[in-house]
């Protein structure tokens, strides 16, 4: 069997786990679902939250540098223009032409190099047709049409005049850089040469590519709604009443643009409170502010499971740094990450850092690198960092009009801190803790599955169970052990379904570490059996030792 397939078998395996023992549902699954939504049930919250927790233990709690918010979801429509968000939060959509089945162009897209090679070669050998100068040697035959249809757009400015000539350069050098986004015409002339069929229909018959915004937006109030009301009269006479819907006058309402954005990141809440929290507890540089909560993007396409959702939660850091410092501080915190990463078990060997180039980075970064991980699906990223300078400060000095300019404590020394911003997606990280912690073994012959997560972020850390369900005096004694375990450790799990045999299983599945068992000699000398996660191994612990 290749790779791939034994990669797919385990995704699917650990999709079919999490929701057959009560971890992750899909989002309205009793109304046919809802893409790119899911719900977490009683494991996977618990699993959810007791990653989120460690974040914020060790990046909030345990330093003295950092300070938590929990800003608002809805923000001023002014901080996602000010952010960029408006108009540059955008991925490229493609529509096929017949099945208007709607594709990431980039995601469709899979050979980036072959892509990259063939937009030069079209765009120089266009650019030659509009010039008038020689065509240039391309290996890829672009029919007339195709290259008619970029050429025809500049039809008109076809004359050879010099100023029309640089416009028509300059033009298609603007056209050159928005389809190296994947935007225009060209992904569309790509895909059709390269015969790459639509996959719901079979067609290859694709339209250009457009910007498509990944931020959800809402109105605040009543404005710019068709606001339905119902009147109800009664005719006094006869008894009767009768139910109109008017639509209220939208005259009487306020007509300004209350339109609002769910937040696409938590950063922007981060930005949005630094002065205040300045105001508040004056720290000194370098320090930190740091957030978690939900976020929301339309994803044109949400796949893999949780990896790409429309509604996902983040944990965020923003931190504030004298910019002479950026290098140590930005290599202090790929440390740190790496650190986290060993915190939830994830294996060195698969966690890797990809160093973003700079034409792919965010114009205002001088730095990024991308943390991958191997999940099943493949490599992909599962946190970012990234050097934003004062991009985010300077956008709020400017289009609020607030002094964000910090002063140096006993000094006149004041400038707009820079910030590293490590950007850690919750749920990426619980599909890669569920990822290194799916394993397959054999127990006595048969194949057993069992999560090895660790023991601190494990859903249930201790299942206590009587050896047998309908003998009064064990299910009492197990009761108080219980008892006892879940007064200490809080995440105890009373389990007496089934035999024991199947107890286990079932814990080993959900990822439990130790199974306590009560017998008829805990009766005569107070011990109880623990039974191992990983190597099955048992042993006679006295209760009070638990
Ligand atoms: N403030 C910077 C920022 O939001 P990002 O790379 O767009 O950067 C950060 O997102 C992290 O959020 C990603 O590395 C990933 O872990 C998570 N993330 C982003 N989009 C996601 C999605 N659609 N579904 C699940 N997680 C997502």
């Amino acid at each position: 069997m290749s790779d791939k397939n034994t990669k797919n078998e385990k995704m699917e395996a650990i999709v079919s786990l999490a929701k057959r023992r009560g971890f992750i549902y899909q989002g309205s699954e009793v109304y046919g679902g809802l893409s790119g939504t899911w719900d977490y049930g009683p494991l996977g919250v618990s699993l959810k939250r007791n990653i989120m927790s460690l974040w914020w233990k060790m990046f909030v709690e345990d330093r003295e540098d950092m300070y938590g918010v929990d800003a608002a979801i809805l923000m001023n429509q002014k901080v996602w223009k000010a952010s960029g968000h408006v108009d540059t939060f955008t991925d490229p959509l493609i529509t096929c032409g017949n099945c208007q089945s709607r594709y990431r162009a980039d995601h469709i897209i899979t050979d980036k190099e072959d892509y990259k090679i063939e937009l030069e070669n079209f765009f120089s050998r266009s650019k030659d047709i509009v010039t008038g100068l020689h065509l240039s040697e391309s290996p890829f035959d672009y029919s007339e049409e195709q290259i008619n249809s970029l050429v025809g757009i500049f039809g008109e400015a076809r004359v050879p005049a010099h100023e029309s000539v640089k416009q028509l350069e300059e033009y298609l050098d603007n056209h050159h850089k928005l389809a190296s986004s994947y935007l225009g015409i060209f992904p569309r002339i790509y895909l059709s040469n390269k015969k790459t069929m639509c996959a719901k229909c079979g067609q290859c018959e694709w339209q250009d590519a457009q910007t498509f915004n990944m931020m959800f937006t809402t109105t605040i109030g009543p404005s710019s709604m068709n606001v339905l009301d119902k009147q109800i009269f009664y005719d006094i006479d006869k008894g009767t009443k009768k139910v109109t819907e008017v639509t209220v006058s939208q005259e009487n309402i306020d007509n300004t643009d209350n339109t609002v954005y769910l937040r696409p990141e938590t950063a922007q809440g981060i930005f949005t409170n630094y002065r205040n929290v300045v105001d508040s507890f004056y720290p000194d540089l370098p320090f930190g502010l740091a957030q978690q909560g939900k976020a929301f993007r339309n994803e044109i396409s949400p796949r893999d499971f949780i990896f790409r959702a429309r509604e996902f939660e983040q944990m965020e850091i923003e931190y504030f740094i004298d910019p002479a410092n950026w290098e140590a501080e930005f290599n202090n915190w790929v440390s740190l990450v790496h650190a986290w990463a060993d915190a939830l078990g994830l294996p060195a060997e698969n966690v890797h850092e990809l160093e973003v180039p700079e034409a792919d980075r965010a114009h205002y970064s001088k730095r990024t690198i991308d943390f991958e991980f191997d999940f099943p699906i493949g490599r992909e990223e599962l946190l970012g960092l990234a050097y934003r300078g004062s991009f985010d400060l300077d956008n709020i000095q400017r289009e609020a009009g607030k002094n964000m300019a910090y002063v140096v404590k006993g000094t006149n020394t004041k400038f707009i801190p820079h910030v590293i911003e490590p950007s850690f997606g919750v749920e990426r990280a619980l599909m890669a803790v569920l990822s290194a912690a799916y394993t397959e073994d054999e127990v006595n012959g048969e194949k057993r599955v069992y999560l090895k997560l660790p023991e601190h972020l494990a859903p249930v850390k201790y299942a206590v169970s009587p050896l047998l369900k309908n003998k009064p005096e064990l299910v009492a004694k197990a009761r108080e052990v219980y008892a006892i375990l879940k007064k200490k450790h809080g995440n105890v799990m009373w389990d007496d379904n089934g035999n024991i045999g199947k107890r286990y299983r079932r814990q080993d599945e959900i990822g439990t570490p130790y199974c306590v068992v009560v017998d008829f000699d805990s009766l005569e000398d107070n011990s109880v059996t623990i039974r191992e996660r990983d190597t099955t191994e048992q042993k006679r612990v006295v209760i009070s030792d638990l």
